[in-house]
């Protein structure tokens, strides 16, 4: 079932989405050459509960950690550890929070120093994918209108979207329905209606949609050793016009 939000809870979860935007912002600043991932995740911990929220993936199905970290060929999910990050890296920061008991759920793609003109093209179509998808994120359109808006961009580029993984309803759960697949034709699923929140979140890969969980059982990585990128955002469908984007400053 597909729990509509009042305007009071949206914005709650706009608070919540904030705070994960403002402390993503921190952590691309701390993005550099020689970094850990390790003090990534120490800094997004201080900076949630000094925001008085608290981490919402830490102890989420036994996750470790408060941020997750997928660098290069990591799609989703990457464990921060003392990997040290290198010049020409990409790394994706997943990051949620819970406020007043609602979630809100972001995450980016960045560069670590200079990167190659074609790791930046596919970071720079993921993040195209995730706004096209929000750009269909209105009343009036139904739900696969987002997942085939995201597809087609990518595939367009000559890249893959990951199927195994898709976005999702959030609010009192971090993951509620309706599953936001990042793959489909138009015109299917649920009417888009005032009240529903989403967490749209396109992974992309440079290679095939291939991916396998490490060892750790939470890193996916592609199958094919290429790279990946992966983009999210919080949005709330308002009653007309564009989606509100919760998580973005
Ligand atoms: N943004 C990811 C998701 O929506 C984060 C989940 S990581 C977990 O699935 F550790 F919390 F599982
Ligand atoms: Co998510």
């Amino acid at each position: 079932m597909i729990e509509y939000k009042t305007p009071s809870e949206i914005a709650v979860m706009a608070k919540a989405s904030r705070v994960v935007a403002e402390v993503l912002e921190i952590l691309k600043g701390a993005v550099k050459p020689g970094v850990t991932t390790d003090e990534l995740d120490r800094l997004a911990e201080s900076e949630i509960r000094s925001r008085g929220a608290v981490p919402a993936f830490k102890g989420y199905r036994n996750y470790p950690k408060t941020l997750c970290v997928s660098v290069n060929e990591q799609v989703v999910h990457g464990i921060p550890s003392k990997r040290v990050l290198k010049e020409g890296d990409i790394i994706g920061l997943d990051l949620g929070a819970i406020v007043g008991g609602f979630y809100g759920d972001s995450a980016v793609t960045v560069a670590v120093g200079r990167i190659e003109e074609k790791t930046a093209n596919l970071v720079r179509v993921t993040q195209e994918a995730l706004a096209l998808g929000i750009e269909q994120a209105v009343v009036g359109n139904r739900l696969s209108d987002i997942s085939h808006a995201v597809q087609r961009h990518v595939e367009a580029a000559g890249y893959s979207v990951v199927t195994e993984f898709v976005g999702h309803g959030i609010g009192r759960q971090l993951h509620e329905e309706p599953q936001v697949p990042n793959y489909g034709k138009p015109g299917q699923g649920p009417r888009l209606q005032p009240g529903m929140v989403l967490a749209i979140e396109p992974m992309v890969n440079m290679g095939g949609p291939a991916v396998r969980v490490l060892d750790d059982r939470w890193t996916a990585v592609t199958a094919d050793g290429s790279l990946s990128a992966h983009f999210e955002h919080t949005i709330a469908i308002q009653p007309s016009g564009p989606a509100r984007v919760l998580s973005r400053l």
